[in-house]
């Protein structure tokens, strides 16, 4: 059975001063919720200071990119060992920002994802289509070629214990998400993509949604059958909203 699983993905967000007082709100405000699945994934930098604040908690710690080298002259770069060392659990990859703004092809995420199972972190692929690749009803054929990067590389098994984050780029920051049953339709074709390479890993693999995903919206997303929680940007900074959503996604577990 999937547990919903919520990322906040903070992205170029956050300083010592918010944390300390963000990270024991938010779990104070959790504190009657026997189980949820929370992931932090702030800027590299304060890995340390939120692994140390949520020590005592049932939520993880998140990141949010890996460098493909694992040690050496890499000036600026984080690997899978680093992250490992420091607490981090779950690494988002293929994040459209990184692909639009990095220029990181599905054969560099594919290596990234390798990497980061090899080491045993969970990699959170990102994928989705961007706006003209929907009007043109592309959606399913981009979701494919992004998936097939990932089992040409790590074979028809390579989504046993991952999670895989379906982001329309046209739904990311800007407050207008998806239409659920319009997400739960990509939800099935990615999950039926990967049954027809291994049955067992596409019944346990976790979809989430992201894309302006708030307090509104998220309990008629998690009702659909095949999405399993929700890559958090905007949302996942302000305290509230981040709580509500995790209640959400607790809720759709128990109906
Ligand atoms: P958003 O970002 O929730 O602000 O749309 C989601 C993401 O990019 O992961």
């Amino acid at each position: 059975m999937r547990y919903p699983l919520v990322i906040g993905n903070w992205k170029l967000n956050g300083s010592t001063k918010m944390i300390n007082t963000f990270i024991p709100t938010l779990l104070k405000k959790l504190s009657k919720i026997k189980k949820y699945n929370l992931v932090i994934a702030p800027p590299f930098v304060y890995l340390y200071q939120i692994q140390n604040l949520l020590a005592d908690s049932i939520a993880k710690l998140g990141a949010q990119n890996v460098d493909i080298n694992s040690f050496g002259a890499f000036t600026g770069e984080i690997s899978a060992e680093i992250l490992k060392d420091i607490g981090a659990k779950y690494i988002i990859i293929g994040h459209s920002e990184r692909r639009n703004n990095h220029r990181e092809s599905n054969k560099i995420i594919a290596k990234k994802f390798a990497l980061l199972k090899a080491k045993n972190l969970i990699p959170v692929l990102c994928i989705g289509e961007s706006k003209i690749e929907n009007q043109a009803e592309a959606t399913q054929r981009i979701c494919a070629k992004q998936l097939d990067a990932i089992l040409k590389t790590s074979g028809n098994k390579a989504f046993e214990n991952t999670v895989i984050a379906y982001e329309p780029l046209w739904a990311i920051g800007n407050g207008k998400s998806a239409i659920p049953e319009e997400v739960q339709k990509v939800h099935k074709f990615i999950r039926n993509y990967i049954t027809q390479k291994d049955a067992n890993s596409a019944k346990k693999v976790i979809i989430q949604y992201g894309g302006s995903v708030n307090p509104t919206n998220a309990a008629q997303l998690f009702k659909q059958p095949d999405i399993d929680g929700a890559l958090v940007g905007a949302a996942s900074l302000k305290v509230d909203e981040l709580v509500a959503i995790v209640k959400a996604a607790v809720d759709a577990k128990q109906n």
